[in-house]
């Protein structure tokens, strides 16, 4: 095995390189490697100053995540930082791709900071629940300030070089080699004997209003509703601030320590191996052929096609946008030219490159324009009938080996892909909306798509930034299969005493970034109606069955683009509407439902423990690859509490024995004709052998 620290000696400097792909992450062998190499390296009488670096890909990307349930070992990153600030002799930090978290720790801890000019630093811990841990809350105000300590560590932003140049983060960028000019800068400061430690540059507090720190875990709450690292940044820079620096340091550890064994840093922690598991498919490996994808076809220019096209406009591909009707092609030009605009007023977007992602994208009312494109994506209306006629078109005038997906969300794959002769290259891609914003994509396997069609897809995904999540063939996939047990108890709470306030802020408190009715009224009262209509045949005799939404819809109140829905919209956005409170009234009148008073942890048991059942049903008919494949979709695409880590991990953390005892409870308290709650044998399976869906793996 190569070393995973290695030194050596260049002129009068010690360069010391980590060496551990593939992200050069800090577990305990490196980080007393790095300690080692230090000692020696100062105890050498040939070497005046030294330069710490990384090998491959990245600087330092972190700490070991993997570690991260077990104590600490020392030397944990915060004593090697120390060790190095300490060192009798300059310590220069050299750092290529990104310095992230206990890497940019250590850097803090290094006398002079040197990037190239595509290097990106940053303390995201808090994506992982935690804070920085590693005296990075301590260190950093001392170099860049208090307010943009806080700022830095509590968003997790990767800073780009010129930016971290620019407010002191970082000292220089490199305009040449890396390593040379580190070896330089290091020479430079053994020549001048002046060693700058950060801990030692004094942090200019007297400025700060004396209720800066409250207003900052005020505002910083607010932003970052129900995560606990963020206001816990504040209370660790309050310490760099207020307390001796031993007991500043201290502090700083006790909080990382608090978090790391926190269920919301777990739920985090699970997210971020989950996102990156999700891409790992059996059968498909480094070894799968990729089909080349140059050129992207979009057929209909709705809202969802016009989204669509972004992605792939913003990653550089050419589009071709195809619809029947041109005044929906000039309308999606419209739409995508707005986005772009917006981004441009907002400084994200340079024009020149709007301008040359527009200039990319041509529209057409001919399919025949599709002759040379690589992948197709179908965006029409939710049809059956309509989907067909499409995929028989894209059949006649298609390359051979072109991709053809659908963006239905809830239609049989396999049904579309019979009305081609090549269903081997036919998958499902369901975006969500807004299509150029949401990170979920899922990508949806058909009985007989291709394997090299999926790795294809799972590919693009990522060139397009999304997080895409394999489903198999069923109603809805994972996502909006699961989303219909949610709706249909927020409706039922309605007709049993709550108003769609009620229902929408219990959820919203619990963490949903949207209440259930919210959400309808903004996707479209009408598109809820009609995928219920779609699937009739298979739904349950339940005369209450989202029969408020059905109402809503019979009434013209398709949500928000209608100005009405569970809501009524005006200048001042949602607003309650007594009409709506009475229509309710009325029809649970009709079916002889008393009110009754419902507190908040029923509303959010009622909603969330279906979404749990649903979900190992989902598990056990092969549907989802793993549990946490379908906390990533509702975490990435419905809004679903990230620090709570996805239904399934809500379940797990519960303990599943309690989600089975619960439904019980519903059930006798409900009546359980139509089976809502009865848990799915899986999830009954596992409670009785006290395991958890984390222990599951496809028999
Ligand atoms: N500890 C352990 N493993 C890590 C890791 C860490 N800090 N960072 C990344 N990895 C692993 C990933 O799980 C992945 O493993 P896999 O190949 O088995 O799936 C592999 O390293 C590559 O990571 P990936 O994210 O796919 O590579 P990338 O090039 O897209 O991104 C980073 C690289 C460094 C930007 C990204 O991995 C990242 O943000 N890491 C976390 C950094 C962080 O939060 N540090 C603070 C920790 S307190």
């Amino acid at each position: 095995m190569a070393e995973l620290v290695r030194r050596e000696t260049r002129g009068r400097v010690g360069v010391i390189t980590v060496d551990n792909p593939p992200v050069n992450a800090l577990p305990l062998a490196v980080r007393t490697a790095i300690r080692d190499q230090l000692r020696l390296a100062v105890a050498d009488p040939g070497v005046d100053a030294v330069v710490i670096c990384a090998a491959g890909r990245t600087f330092m990307a972190g700490a070991d995540i993997r570690e991260f349930n077990a104590r600490p070992v020392d030397p944990v990153i915060g004593d090697v930082a120390g060790e190095i600030e300490a060192a009798p002799k300059p310590v220069v930090a050299a750092i290529h791709g990104t310095a992230l978290g206990g890497g940019y720790e250590i850097a803090l801890g290094c006398h002079y900071r040197i990037a190239t000019p595509t290097a990106k630093i940053g303390l995201p811990e808090v994506n992982l629940g935690l804070i920085p841990g590693a005296g990075g809350t301590q260190r950093l105000p001392h170099l860049i300030g208090v307010k943009a300590a806080i700022a830095m560590a509590s968003s997790g932003r990767h800073i780009p070089a010129p930016e971290a140049l620019a407010m002191g983060a970082i000292d220089e960028i490199a305009t040449g080699d890396l390593r040379d000019a580190a070896i330089a800068a290091a020479e430079r400061l053994a020549a001048g004997k002046a060693i700058r430690r950060t801990m030692d540059i004094p942090i200019d507090a007297a400025a700060l209003p004396a209720d800066f720190f409250d207003a900052e875990r005020a505002t910083i709450r607010k932003r970052y509703r129900g995560f606990a690292a963020q206001p816990a940044v504040v209370d660790a820079v309050e310490a760099a601030v207020k307390l001796p620096r031993a007991a500043g340091i201290a502090r700083e550890r006790e909080i990382s320590w608090d978090l790391k064994t926190s269920v919301q840093s777990k739920a985090l922690r699970h997210l971020f191996f989950g996102e990156r598991e999700v891409g790992h498919i059996p059968g498909i490996g480094r070894e799968t052929p990729l089909r080349p994808v140059a050129s992207v076809g979009v057929v209909g220019a709705g809202t969802m096609g016009a989204g669509i096209a972004v992605n792939f406009l913003n990653a550089g591909f050419p589009v071709t946008l195809i619809d029947t009707k041109p005044e929906a092609l000039a309308r999606a030009r419209d739409t995508i030219a707005k986005i772009y605009a917006r981004d441009v007023a907002k400084g994200r977007l340079a024009p020149d490159t709007e301008q040359a992602r527009c200039a990319r994208l041509t529209t057409s009312l001919d399919m025949e324009s599709l002759a040379a494109a690589d992948l197709v994506i179908e965006a029409a209306f939710e049809d059956m009938g309509v989907k067909q006629e499409i995929f028989r078109a894209l059949d006649a005038v298609c390359k051979p080996g072109a991709i053809l997906a659908s963006n239905t969300s809830t239609l049989d794959l396999d049904r579309i892909a019979a009305a081609t002769n090549r269903p081997a290259d036919v998958i499902g891609t369901h975006f969500f909306s807004p299509a150029h914003i949401m990170k979920l994509l899922e990508v949806v396997r058909g009985a007989k798509t291709a394997t090299d069609a999926i790795a294809t897809l799972m590919n693009i995904a990522k060139r397009i930034d999304k997080i895409a999540v394999l489903s198999g063939v069923c109603f809805g996939f994972i996502g909006n299969r699961m989303f219909e047990g949610y709706i249909r108890e927020s409706q039922r709470l309605l007709l049993e005493g709550c108003t769609p306030t009620q229902v929408d802020q219990a959820l919203v408190d619990w963490g949903m970034a949207m209440g259930p009715c919210a959400v309808v009224d903004l996707a479209g009262v009408d598109v809820s109606y009609l995928t219920r209509e779609a699937n009739r045949a298979h739904m349950p005799a339940d005369p209450s069955y989202c029969l408020i939404g059905d109402r809503l819809y019979e009434q013209g109140r398709l949500g928000q683009k209608a100005g009405k829905g569970f809501y009524r919209y005006g200048p001042d956005g949602a607003v309650r509407d007594p009409e709506v409170e009475a229509l309710i009234r009325d029809e649970a009148k009709r079916l002889g439902i008393a009110p009754r008073d419902i507190g908040n942890d029923e509303i959010v048991a009622r909603c969330i423990l279906p979404l749990i059942s649903e979900g190992a049903q989902i598990l056990s008919d092969g549907i989802a690859l793993r549990s946490v494949d379908i906390d990533v979709v509702w975490c990435a695409g419905y809004g679903f509490p990230r620090y709570r880590g996805g239904p399934m991990l809500c379940g797990d953390t519960l303990g599943l024995t309690q989600v089975v005892d619960d439904m019980g409870k519903y059930a006798r308290q409900l009546g359980n004709d139509f089976g809502y709650w009865t848990p799915a044998p899986l999830l009954r399976e596992l409670a009785a052998a006290g395991k958890g869906f984390k222990d599951w793996t496809r028999p």
